[in-house]
């Protein structure tokens, strides 16, 4: 498959592209500095929270899983059995719950992983959402692939 261009310029904070890339739904967030702030907190609940068993490109081998700290790219298949998750963002309190912090949900077997794609513990998918190979060509442009 072609790389494919995204052009991030527009974007607003909090908002969801999606895209396609070798046939694989590619998900690029817009995440808030509320929300950057709230990955910290939730470590000790996901099964991976360091992604040293997930997938993601050296580049992305930090705390945000991302180059740029605010813009997550993300494979948007679920690590259990492929299915793509929805897009939760809401913060508590919402109908998620007092502590749910935004993030995916996959309808097809229950899985539960926040806004840098990391699993929450006692859910079937094994590892963190993959991040694919990207890279920046200007400060609004980034190419998948
Ligand atoms: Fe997502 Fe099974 S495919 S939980």
């Amino acid at each position: 498959g072609a790389p494919v261009t995204i052009d991030i310029s527009k974007m607003e904070p909090g908002q969801l592209l999606r895209v396609a890339w070798r046939g694989k739904p590619v998900w690029v967030l817009n995440r808030t500095p509320e929300v950057l702030a709230t990955l910290k907190t939730l470590d000790s609940q996901l099964r991976d929270p360091l992604s040293s068993q997930s997938l993601q490109p050296e580049s992305s081998k930090n705390p945000a899983r991302s180059i740029k700290p605010e813009v997550f790219v993300a494979v948007g298949l679920c690590t259990h059995l492929g299915c793509s998750p929805t897009f939760r963002p809401e913060i508590a309190p919402s109908d998620l719950g007092e502590n749910w912090k935004g993030g995916f949900f996959c309808p097809c077997h229950g899985s539960w992983f926040d806004l840098a794609g990391r699993v929450y513990q006692g859910v079937p998918a094994p590892t963190n959402l993959e991040v694919p190979p990207y890279r920046y060509v200007s400060d609004t442009q980034l190419i998948i692939g």
